[in-house]
């Protein structure tokens, strides 16, 4: 398997991907608009092949927080997904892992994830909101809003609500 940044020439098979892993177009829609929206960029978006077939799609978008004492780097993991028949075979950990290793290498602090919360902890995200860290909107169960840091430190020295990109920003996308 290899994993390779998503051009828009590969826009398509992103779509694919997400329809496949989530059964329905919501979330393919949500990636769409996400990659139109000047408030979402600079987007990280990476794609998994299984030779010439794309198996696995990870996105990361910008955010802030807002009422921090200071301007944090700020990303958050949504979504993932993986085909059906690729599924409990290392890929969603394997994209989790390159994103991350991504982000930290261009600078970002903080990642937010709202998420399964017996999935994420394993690479190393922990729940937000008894950190200090509320999401845009109020979610349920609240374990399923995580982050993790990047760089050292910043966990504990800000506290704050996380403002998503516009195309995120809707409350039928914070629901678990
Ligand atoms: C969730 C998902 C991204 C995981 O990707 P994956 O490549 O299957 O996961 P990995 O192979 O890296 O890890 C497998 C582990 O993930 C965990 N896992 C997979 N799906 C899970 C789920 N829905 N809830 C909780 N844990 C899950 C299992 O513990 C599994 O471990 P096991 O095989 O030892 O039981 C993938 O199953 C998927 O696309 N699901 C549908 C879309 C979705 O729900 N995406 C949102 C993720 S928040």
């Amino acid at each position: 398997m290899r994993i390779d940044e998503a051009s828009h020439a590969d826009l398509e098979d992103v779509l694919s991907v997400e329809r496949l892993a989530f059964g329905e177009d919501d979330v393919a829609e949500l990636v769409r608009e996400l990659v139109d929206d000047p408030s979402a960029q600079p987007l990280l978006s990476l794609l998994a092949w299984d030779g010439l077939c794309p198996v696995g799609h990870i996105m990361f978008t910008p955010a802030r927080i807002e009422g921090a004492a200071r301007d944090v780097a700020v990303s958050i993991l949504a979504p993932l997904a993986v085909v059906p028949g690729a599924q409990r075979g290392g890929v969603g950990g394997r994209l989790i892992e390159e994103g991350l290793r991504r982000l930290a290498e261009s600078g970002a602090e903080l990642v937010f994830v709202l998420g399964h919360p017996e999935y994420y902890p394993r690479f190393g995200f922990q729940p937000a909101i008894p950190l200090g860290l509320s999401a845009p909107y109020p979610v349920c169960p609240e374990e399923a809003w995580m982050v993790m840091e990047l760089r050292s430190g910043v966990i504990g020295s800000v506290r704050g609500t996380v403002l998503c990109a516009h195309a995120m920003s809707r409350p039928e996308h914070w629901r678990e």
